[in-house]
């Protein structure tokens, strides 16, 4: 970590799983931070998505990258049960357990690398992600020409998500585009002051071309 409490080196420290432990580790039990968009301004915004499956709040989330932001949490407050969050910081992953044991009994938490999920085909009905590409991306800088590894990541997690991300369509759409049955839209969220950011929805449609 730097000088600078809490940041990296370099932005290339964000897309390590040692400068996460180390940030986590070195932080209150209790802390919690939301990269880029609070909880209640985005919970409104990714409703339309959720329900789309017509399970209502029974639907099955998988949360990319939780972090300790508190996204997960007024989910399951405002009703959302099945949310599974995954993060590869194994002290972040016990933190968030023994946080929420007692109050949220259903949410799981799960030590897991995006790019090996331990999961199976239609497990979850929409996958999450806020901020954790964006910080997959920073390995070696230049955004007009991603490094192929940054695109292969990127590429294996994008199959099914929701991503919330300050990247502009320009940069992000090469990440997403080029899946087979999938379509990609996407929309600016705002806030209505200040930098803005960016909603992605890569939905999967049987009878599609790819893009
Ligand atoms: C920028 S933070 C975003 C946290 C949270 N989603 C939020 O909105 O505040 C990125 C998070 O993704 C996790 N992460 C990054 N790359 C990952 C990977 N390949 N597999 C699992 N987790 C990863 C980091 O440990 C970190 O907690």
């Amino acid at each position: 970590m730097s000088p600078v409490e809490g940041l990296p080196e370099s932005n290339a420290g964000y897309g390590t799983r040692q400068y996460w432990e180390q940030r986590y580790a070195s932080e209150d039990q209790d802390s919690s931070f939301d990269w880029f968009l609070q909880p209640e301004y985005l919970l409104p915004l990714l409703e339309p998505y959720l329900h789309e499956c017509g399970k209502g709040k029974d639907v099955r989330v998988l949360m990319l990258g939780c972090g300790n932001s508190l996204l997960g949490e007024v989910m399951y407050d405002a009703g959302y049960h099945n949310v599974v969050n995954i993060d590869y910081s194994a002290t972040l992953i016990e933190q968030m357990i023994a946080r929420h044991a007692e109050k949220r009994p259903d949410m799981q938490w799960l030590e897991m690398d995006i790019r090996d999920l331990k999961f199976n085909e239609g497990d979850f009905d929409v996958v999450l992600d806020k901020g954790t590409m964006d910080a997959m991306l920073t390995s070696k800088g230049d955004v007009w020409n991603p490094p192929d590894e940054d695109v292969q990541n990127c590429r294996t997690e994008v199959e099914e998500a929701v991503s919330a991300t300050f990247g502009q369509p320009h940069f992000r759409k090469r990440y997403m585009l080029g899946h087979d049955h999938f379509d990609l839209s996407y929309k600016d969220i705002g806030p209505p002051e200040g930098f803005s950011y960016f909603l992605y929805d890569l939905k999967y449609q049987e009878n599609t071309e790819s893009q």
